[in-house]
């Protein structure tokens, strides 16, 4: 079949974000794009990474170079995976069902959010062999966060993701202007009653509990047996409550832009944060990566793997599956040629070494 010019185009990243934004509802698409307040973190996240200068090492063997790593134990195929992101209904119309099929394809780990709009149940039986972590946004109704902890342990899920970044919606002036007003069907099955699924308008965000807070921690290390893995962290001072807490991961993250506004670019708080752990917890990183060389920038800065949030939406709103595989395949080319072109044949090789200090 021949390919349309837009399409012949698709060569990167950034690519499918002008190939979706074609495809989507202008509430959609400023719902998926936009960042908090005046949106200076959401940009800071993209522009910091670009600061950054490599330090290439030539004349070594580079005929074989392996992208694989692991994270909490289990192989990947590259330190690349997917961020957990909400609703994914408005862009593809079985949504996380065509996220978690390409995942499996691509061998990365997908983190499932508690906004699906698919159930947990059906995103494992379309794609059985998928390696899948659930994020939980910690529900007011304990016995609601059991039971959803439960199905995610029960179904396979690897280890749970906690959000500490949203004891509040972050200000989005666009969803604002907008109303969140999806003129999509769009469910929340695994949240909400059937009495609620008839009656809600459009989306609407349950209510997190705002008074979660680091106590509260060995409480869910009682009810799962699963690593936890808290998403959010910026610095060193909660990095080091995370290791006194005896968490398994962190993910350096400002949720895309989305919360906090004027938050350092998550690049920006990486090394804070890796220096505080002391090699006590893996270290993930996710907000602004679009590139291989950003990969290579994060590993070479202490993250064991990165994750992406908007790029997966692009490519599931532009050719669902499909789009979603060739978003993770570019960028696991892209890291190919990035770990080639510097000298390092193996992921262990990336060192801080690769980076040029002072940064700009
Ligand atoms: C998100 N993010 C998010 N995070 C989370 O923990 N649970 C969620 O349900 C969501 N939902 C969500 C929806 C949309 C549309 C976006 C764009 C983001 C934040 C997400 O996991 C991640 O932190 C950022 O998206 C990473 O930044 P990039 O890759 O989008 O630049
Ligand atoms: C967001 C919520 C779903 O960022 O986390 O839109």
């Amino acid at each position: 079949m021949l390919k349309s010019g837009s399409e012949m185009s698709l060569v990167c990243l950034t690519d499918f974000e002008a190939h979706a934004r074609e495809r989507l509802s202008k509430s959609t698409w400023d719902y998926i794009e936009g960042g908090a307040g005046e949106g200076f973190t959401r940009d800071d996240n993209i522009a910091a990474f670009k600061k950054i200068r490599l330090r290439p090492r030539y004349l070594k063997d580079v005929s074989q170079v392996d992208t694989r790593t692991t994270i909490q134990g289990e192989e990947i195929s590259a330190p690349i995976g997917i961020s957990p992101t909400g609703f994914h209904c408005l862009a593809w119309p079985d949504g996380e069902m065509s996220t978690a099929r390409a995942a499996q394809a691509a061998r990365v780990c997908y983190i499932t959010s508690t906004y699906s709009s698919c159930t947990l149940e059906d995103i494992v039986a379309t794609a059985p062999r998928g390696f899948r972590w659930f994020q939980l946004y910690v529900q007011s109704d304990r016995q609601l966060n059991q039971k959803l902890i439960q199905r995610a342990e029960s179904l396979g899920f690897r280890a749970l993701v906690v959000t500490v970044d949203v004891p509040k919606v972050g200000k989005r002036r666009h969803d604002v202007r907008n109303q969140m007003n999806f003129k999509t069907n769009l469910l929340l099955k695994d949240l909400q009653s059937p009495k609620e699924r008839n009656s809600m308008p459009y989306l609407q965000m349950s209510p997190i509990d705002s008074s979660f807070c680091w106590n509260d921690l060995s409480w869910l290390q009682s009810i799962t047996q699963l690593p936890i893995i808290l998403k959010g962290i910026l610095t060193k001072e909660d990095a080091a409550l995370a290791v006194k807490h005896k968490v398994q991961g962190i993910i350096v993250s400002n949720h895309g832009g989305r919360q906090l506004d004027d938050v350092p670019a998550s690049i920006d708080a990486l090394t804070e944060v890796v220096a505080a752990v002391r090699g006590k917890l893996e270290v993930y990183l996710d907000g602004g990566v679009r590139t291989g060389n950003d990969v290579l920038k994060a590993l070479a800065l202490g993250a064991k793997c990165v994750f992406l949030g908007r790029p997966v939406l692009w490519g599931l709103a532009s050719k669902g599956e499909h789009g979603v595989e060739e978003v993770l395949n570019i960028l696991k080319d892209e890291f190919h040629t990035s770990m080639a072109l510097t000298g390092c044949r193996s992921v262990p090789e990336i060192s801080r070494d690769l980076i040029q200090f002072p940064r700009l």
